[in-house]
């Protein structure tokens, strides 16, 4: 039997499967690691821990498995998008990586704008000029630390660390590459015009591959760390959202999904390049080969529930503890006790500012009518209730480009949640559904190192095998109608409190 790897880089940590050719997943081990935020709306991480892990959970699943490493064909890799690596000439880390989620460079996004000019930009990359995405990161550093801009050799992205330090070749691909604003996203090749204009060095760049592409061989050095064999073929892999499509199947038009993870995605599969011209959404390449995607991306999503939780739950923690079971089904049990609309408690979840669909870095979150009548189990649901209008509202602008999903999968940790699940299902008045094997993102990287190494012919085969479908929960008309009125009212309140929030920045 053959084997292949998925090694799925986190926000919250690193997930590594290995499964089997038919797709099972055979030894499964995560670790964690911090997330540092040193300033309000800063987001940064250490890239030597996201080796650490991906290194430590490989050898972990070998060992567990029993599995020969020579039967591991090949390991793919996909990872959170957006994050700037910056490595010295000899490969080393110069800096901590400054992440998807950090809202630190609105003055540099500008700059990128008045220098591109917003219609050229969004002609060339697909997108508006974002702080989540990388380019801003590095005018950021350029500006700010010019020390560390003078000795970088190097720009990769996080899960591209992760495939260096495996095989010692920089490289980029199509998906992850769409989420900085230097790539030219309908000619799939880095922008010599943008990277010109913003007077970033070529040579900084890694070459391109596609997400299925074998891009470079399990090294000596890396054998050793990890437990797998040298030379085991290693695919160019994905950004996060682009593999959960590979390992979900939405590889074809008219299929989409929506994640509850750290953050939130609606997701839909397109073969032709649609923008939003608002640049409320995003258009990337997607894993296939030649396709797009359109997907918009909710800062807070699972991380509002998780705030909230190690903020305010510390009982239900540690009973979960006693009981030996996962925190979150006690939070889902308490929140399911309050009313559709949590007793007219609205939460607006954008603790980390907003990017999908409001693109506001000062945008912060909010409990909207608060009453001495509402306890925690109201909060929790309105927290709930808030991530899932947050997708609606994102929803609605896809459904706006003609880019109308038939089917719904949901996915990532609040997607196993059946209650959150029917909240979407009412929400978005649609089948909501999911896929026998949960594990997405490292099943999606695992598939497409098995087209890269030969074990499956192309993404689309290779998905039709492998992927199976659980039964949907249906809309209950009832309470969708009970939640419009409250969608309704959210739509209302952010535009209603925009200028507050950027006053709110200012202050010391
Ligand atoms: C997508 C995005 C997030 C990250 C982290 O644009 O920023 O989904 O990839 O998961």
């Amino acid at each position: 039997m053959n084997y292949l790897l998925g090694i799925d880089l986190g926000t919250s940590g690193t997930k590594t499967v290995l499964f089997d050719e038919t797709g099972l997943g055979i030894a499964s081990a995560t670790i964690e690691y911090p997330l540092y935020q040193p300033k309000n709306g800063w987001a940064e991480q250490d890239p030597e821990d996201w080796w650490n892990a991906a290194r430590d959970t490989t050898r972990k699943v070998i060992a567990e498995s029993g599995v020969n490493p020579a039967d591991i064909k090949g390991v793919g890799i996909s990872g959170q998008m957006h994050g700037l690596v910056l490595l010295d000439d000899e490969g080393n880390v110069l800096r901590k990586s400054i992440l998807w989620c950090d809202g630190r460079t609105q003055a540099e996004c500008d700059e990128i704008t008045e220098t591109i000019g917003k219609d050229r930009l969004i002609e060339i990359t697909a997108n508006p000029a974002l702080t989540g995405f990388t380019a801003g990161k590095i005018l950021w550093v350029r500006k700010n630390e010019p020390d560390v801009y003078a000795k970088a050799a190097h720009i990769l992205l996080p899960k591209d660390y992760v495939r260096y330090k495996l095989t010692g070749e920089y490289g980029c691909e199509m998906s992850d590459a769409s989420g900085t604003n230097l790539l030219d996203v309908p000619a799939r090749c880095w922008s010599s015009e943008i990277l010109e204009k913003l007077s970033i060095d070529e040579k900084l760049m890694p070459p391109l591959f596609e997400s299925s592409d074998a891009a470079g061989k399990i090294t000596a050095e890396a054998a050793a760390a990890t437990g797998l064999a040298e030379g085991t073929v290693v695919a160019a892999g994905a950004g996060d959202n682009a593999a959960a499509a590979v390992g979900t199947g939405v590889v074809v038009e008219g299929r989409a999904f929506t994640t509850i993870g750290t953050s939130g995605v609606v997701f839909a599969h397109s073969d032709s390049v649609q923008i939003d011209p608002a640049g409320r959404v995003h258009t990337f390449c997607a894993a296939v080969p030649g396709a797009y995607t359109v997907m918009s991306c909710t800062l807070s999503a699972g991380l509002s529930l998780k705030w909230f939780r190690d903020t305010f739950c510390k009982a239900e923690i540690q009973a979960a503890a006693e009981m030996g079971v996962d925190p979150y089904i006690l939070l889902n049990q308490e929140a399911e006790k309050s009313p559709i609309g949590s007793n007219r408690l609205i939460f607006m979840p954008y603790l980390m500012g907003e990017r999908s669909p409001l693109l506001d870095s000062n945008a912060r979150g909010c409990f909207f009518g608060l009453s001495a009548i509402h306890g925690r189990r109201d909060m929790l649901r309105a927290v709930m209730e808030g991530v899932m209008m947050s997708q609606r509202q994102n929803l609605d602008v896809l459904r706006g480009m003609n880019v109308a999903p038939q089917t719904m999968l949901a996915c990532g940790g609040g997607g196993t949640s059946p209650f959150w699940r029917q909240m979407m299902a009412d929400m978005f008045d649609m089948p909501v559904a999911t896929v026998a094997n949960r594990e997405g993102p490292a099943l999606g990287a695992a598939i497409l190192a098995g087209v890269a190494c030969g074990v499956y012919k192309d993404i689309p085969t290779a998905c039709d095998a492998v992927i199976k479908q659980n039964p949907s929960q249906e809309p209950i008309k009832e309470n969708g109608a009970a939640y419009e009125k409250y969608y309704q009212l959210y739509t209302k309140l952010y535009p209603s409190m925009k200028d507050c929030f950027a006053e709110l920045a200012q202050m010391e």
